[in-house]
């Protein structure tokens, strides 16, 4: 994580943000939710809108040069996403986003290929959309979840897991890095154990993606999903990568135009992939937006990206010690750019409103991990987010605001 690499210039970076620039209730904005959604940059927001003023047309169906140039600028993105991820373009399908990128996964493969009595094991600090998929096709297919455990600091317990493999395992699904805790976790040797059991590996990587260099073949996994609008690109897209001889093996979940080869009135042959799992006109905007995002991502550099949040992060943890009755959830020896936590006296939404009004956003709440947050034993929590974008001067405004809240609640 703290390779040497040329610190960010946090400073020119931040201009390049147009609402970093915006007050909150009166005050400079302090934007700490970057897990929720990155704020965008202006090459993004201008990429975006000279698509729709100059060259917006649908793709995939025109004679016409508009037409042919949005089809080849779809694919250039395509392309470029590949080279991100280290895939092929082939691999890689455009969604509306994590969360669709696993549903897909799970309606296509899992309901192609799960049977009664097969097993699925997650993590029990999935979110949601890693958690509800998995328990609508177990109840549509017989097969059965397994929740792999986690200790009280947030990590995952790797021996538990393991102890879940059996011949049954058909899938594994993890998430790369929590966004309830900010725990990393070790894929590489899930996905060994997951296919040492004979398993497919899926990783959710909606966190990981804006903050670590992701190299799927490194992974070793079958499927990882992201979304364009945490990495500094719109909402609405996102990316599934699929193993090439899962995605071709695997039926089509969702019919319509461009999905097919031929159609007849009762029956139907598929495109070849990714275009199998394309039903309908996509988002081009958005895969147009996600291509200028991923420039921008690598014209300042995950790696460099990574060593700034982690000294933020550390930063952070050291400064919010220093509140009064504050006790920080998720405390894994690997985590990155998540600061969750909860204060004597003070439900969490309170913590978030009182700092709302000093101008600072966290996100409070369950963070759509209710069953993680109940195995902590917590209603919910607060979360300060951190992006490349952050600096110290408002991890200070942070703990400003987190004193203001124990003024309010005492203690
Ligand atoms: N999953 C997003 C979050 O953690 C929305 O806030």
């Amino acid at each position: 994580m703290t390779t040497a690499v040329a610190p960010l210039d946090v400073a020119r970076l931040r201009e390049e943000f147009p609402l970093l620039g915006t007050t909150a209730h009166g005050r400079p904005l302090v934007y700490l939710d970057s897990a929720a959604t990155s704020q965008k940059p202006r090459s993004v927001i201008r990429r975006i809108t000279r698509f729709y003023e100059r060259e917006n047309a649908n793709i995939h169906r025109g004679v016409y040069a508009l037409s042919a140039d949005a089809t080849a600028e779809y694919d250039r993105v395509r392309a470029r996403v590949a080279r991100f991820l280290g895939a092929t373009p082939e691999e890689i399908v455009f969604t509306r986003g994590t969360t669709e990128s696993i549903n897909l996964v799970a309606q296509s493969w899992g309901r192609g290929f799960l049977r009664a009595g097969d097993e699925i094991v997650v993590t029990a600090m999935e979110h949601h959309s890693n958690l509800v998929p998995w328990q609508l096709v177990a109840e549509q297919t017989g097969a059965v979840l397994r929740i792999a455990p986690v200790t009280d600091a947030g990590e995952l317990d790797l021996d538990g897991f393991a102890a879940l493999l059996t011949a049954r395992t058909r899938l594994v699904a993890a998430v790369h890095l929590s966004n309830a805790l900010g725990t990393i976790n070790p894929i590489r040797r899930i996905t060994e154990l997951a296919h040492a059991a004979g398993a497919v590996m899926l990783v959710d990587g909606a966190q990981s993606a804006p903050h670590l260099a992701v190299d799927v073949a490194a992974l070793g996994c079958d499927f990882f999903a992201c979304s364009g609008h945490k990495l500094f690109g719109p909402t609405g897209i996102g990316v599934l990568y699929g193993r090439r001889e899962l995605l071709e093996r695997m039926p089509p979940w969702q019919g319509g135009g461009d999905m097919i080869a031929s159609v007849e009135y009762q029956r139907s042959t598929w495109a070849p992939v990714p275009q199998k799992f394309e039903a309908g006109t996509p988002h081009i905007a958005g895969v147009v937006g996600l291509g200028a995002a991923l420039d921008f991502v690598e014209s300042i550099g995950l790696d460099a990206v990574a060593a700034h949040e982690h000294e933020l992060l550390g930063y952070a943890t050291e400064r919010v010690a220093e509140v009064p009755g504050l006790r920080v959830v998720g405390t894994a020896p690997m985590k990155a750019a998540v600061l969750s936590f909860v204060m004597e006296g003070a439900h969490p939404h309170d913590v978030g409103t009182i700092l709302d009004r000093e101008g600072v956003a966290v996100r409070a709440g369950h963070h759509c991990c209710q069953p993680l947050l109940r195995r902590l034993g917590l209603p919910a929590t607060a979360r300060a987010s951190f992006a490349a974008y952050n600096t110290r001067d408002e991890v200070d405004a942070l703990v400003a605001g987190l004193l203001q809240v124990r003024k309010v609640f005492g203690g």
